[in-house]
C-alpha cells in the first residue's frame, strides 16, 4: 500500500491534498450545531444526483408521457418509489438544510470580510438551487408543475419592453408546452447540475483558502503556535469528519422516517394537485409555489400593481433575493458573532426570522385582504432588515470580542 501511495503521489498530489484539506487543515475548536449543515448540503446534493441519475433512467421529457412516466416508475419500477421519493423528499431537504446553513453565517458573522466570496459563492448557490427546483418541478407534468410554471414564467412578462418576447424565448411556445418541457429537462439534468457542482467546488475552495469563521467570530488565523498551527485549531480529520457523521446519522434518521412516513408531508412536500395529469384547459383554483418559494410568492403578491403591471411586485420578488449578496457590505459591526452585539442586531434577526416564516406561510394561504394586509408589513420588515442594516449595525452596542475563542 505504502508504494502504491508513493506512486501516486508522485504523479498525483492525493497525500498532499488529504494533508492540505482534512488531516492538517485546521478548524476552529469550538463548533457547534449550527456547523453541521455544511456537510449535510453536501450530502443532499449527492442524494440528489444519485436519485436524479436513476429517475432520468425510467422517466421520458414528453408531454404525452412524462406524467405516466411518473406514474410507471412510482408503481412498476422496483424501487421506483423509493427513488422518487428520496429525490422529491430530498428537495425540500436541501431547502431546510441551506436555509439553516445560511441563518448560521447571520449569527456568527461568517459573510463578513474575509468570506465574503464563499457568501457571493453561496447567494450564487441558492439561486442555482431555486431554478434547478423550479426547472425540476415541471418534468412530472401535473396540474401544479404545469400552472405553476404557467405562472413563473408569465411573471417575466411584466418585465417592461422585453418581457413579452423575453417569457416566450423561456418558454419555446406561447404557452407550457412540449418545447418548455424538454429545454426544462435539460436545464434540471444536465445544466444547473454542473453550474450546481463547479459553485460547490468554488465556495469550499474560498472557504479552505481563508478558514472557518466559527461561533466566537474570531480569527483563528491570529494566534498561531511555534509550527504555525493555529492556537484554536484542531484538525478536520478525524475530528470533525467523527462530527460530521453524527450529523449524518441524525439526518438520515429524520430523512428517512418521513421518506418512509410522510412523503407528501401532508402536500407541503408533494402537493396533491400534481397527482393529476396537466391540464393546459383547466387552471387550478389554487396556485400556490412549494413551500420554499412561498416567503418570495407572498412579496409578490403584497406589492400592488402599478398602471395595471404586475412589474413592481415581480421586482420586489427578484431584489428580495438579490440584496443577500451585499449582506457583507451593509453589516457595519465591529464585531462579527451575535455573542458579542448588542440588542439591535439581536431585535433585527429575530424580526427578519419572524418576517421571512411569516411570509412563508402566507404565501402558502389564498391572498384574502387582511392577509395581504400582513404580508405588506412582513414585506417591508424584510427589506428593513437590510435596508437599515448599515445604520443599526454600526450604532448598536458591543461587548469586545475575545483574543481566543471561548471553548475549552
Ligand atoms: C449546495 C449548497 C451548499 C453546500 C454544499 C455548502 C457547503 C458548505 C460547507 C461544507 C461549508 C463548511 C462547513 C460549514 O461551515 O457548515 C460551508 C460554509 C459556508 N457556507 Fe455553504 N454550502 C452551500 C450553500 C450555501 C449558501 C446558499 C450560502 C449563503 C447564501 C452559504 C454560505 C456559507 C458560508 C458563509 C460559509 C462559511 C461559514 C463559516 O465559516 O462560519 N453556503 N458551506
Amino acid at each position: 500500500m505504502q508504494r502504491l501511495l508513493e506512486w501516486i503521489d508522485a504523479r498525483f498530489p492525493l497525500s498532499a491534498t488529504w494533508k492540505a484539506h482534512l488531516s492538517e487543515y485546521y478548524a476552529p475548536k469550538n463548533f457547534n450545531f449550527w456547523y453541521y449543515f455544511g456537510s449535510l448540503a453536501l450530502l443532499v446534493l449527492v442524494i440528489q444526483i444519485v436519485t436524479g441519475i436513476f429517475l432520468t433512467m425510467h422517466y421520458k421529457p414528453d408531454a404525452n408521457h412524462a406524467f405516466a412516466s411518473v406514474e410507471y416508475i412510482m408503481r412498476d419500477v422496483p424501487y421506483g418509489w423509493l427513488i422518487r421519493y428520496a429525490h422529491s423528499t430530498g428537495a425540500s431537504a436541501f431547502f431546510i438544510v441551506v436555509y439553516l446553513h445560511m441563518f448560521r453565517a447571520l449569527l456568527y458573522g461568517s459573510h463578513r470580510k474575509p468570506r465574503e466570496l464563499i457568501w457571493i459563492f453561496g447567494v450564487l448557490i441558492y439561486l442555482a438551487l431555486m431554478a434547478e427546483a423550479f426547472f425540476g418541478y415541471l418534468l412530472p407534468w401535473g396540474q401544479m408543475s404545469y400552472w405553476g410554471a404557467q405562472v413563473i414564467v408569465n411573471l417575466f412578462a411584466a418585465i417592461p419592453i422585453i418581457g413579452e418576447d423575453l417569457s416566450i424565448w423561456i418558454r419555446g411556445d406561447y404557452v407550457v408546452s412540449d418545447a418548455t418541457l424538454n429545454r426544462f429537462f435539460a436545464f434540471h439534468v444536465i445544466a444547473l447540475p454542473l453550474v450546481l457542482l463547479g459553485l460547490v467546488a468554488a465556495h469550499i475552495v474560498a472557504l479552505h483558502e481563508v478558514g472557518s469563521n466559527n461561533p466566537d467570530g474570531v480569527e483563528i488565523k491570529k494566534k498561531k503556535d511555534g509550527q504555525g498551527r493555529p492556537l484554536d485549531g484542531i484538525p478536520f480529520h478525524p475530528y470533525y469528519t467523527v462530527k460530521d457523521i453524527l450529523g449524518v446519522v441524525v439526518f438520515l434518521i429524520v430523512f428517512t422516517a418521513i421518506l418512509f412516513f410522510a412523503p407528501e408531508m401532508g402536500g407541503y412536500f408533494l402537493e396533491a394537485n400534481n397527482f393529476i395529469p396537466a391540464d393546459p384547459l383547466k387552471t387550478p383554483e389554487h396556485i400556490a409555489p412549494v413551500w420554499y418559494f412561498t416567503p418570495y410568492y407572498a412579496i409578490l403578491r403584497a406589492v400592488p400593481p402599478m398602471f395595471g403591471s404586475q412589474f413592481p411586485g415581480v421586482l420586489a420578488m427578484g431584489v428580495a433575493v438579490l440584496i443577500f449578496f451585499f449582506l457583507p457590505w451593509l453589516d457595519r459591526s465591529p464585531v462579527k458573532s451575535i455573542r458579542y452585539r448588542g440588542p439591535k442586531y439581536k431585535i433585527a434577526l429575530t424580526l427578519f426570522v419572524i418576517a421571512f416564516i411569516g411570509l412563508g406561510i402566507l404565501g402558502i394561504l389564498p391572498a384574502t385582504s387582511l392577509y395581504t394586509w400582513i404580508a405588506r408589513v412582513l414585506t417591508v420588515i424584510y427589506f428593513a432588515f437590510f435596508l437599515l442594516m448599515p445604520w443599526y449595525t454600526r450604532y448598536d452596542s458591543h461587548k469586545p470580542e475575545p483574543e481566543r475563542v471561548t471553548a475549552k
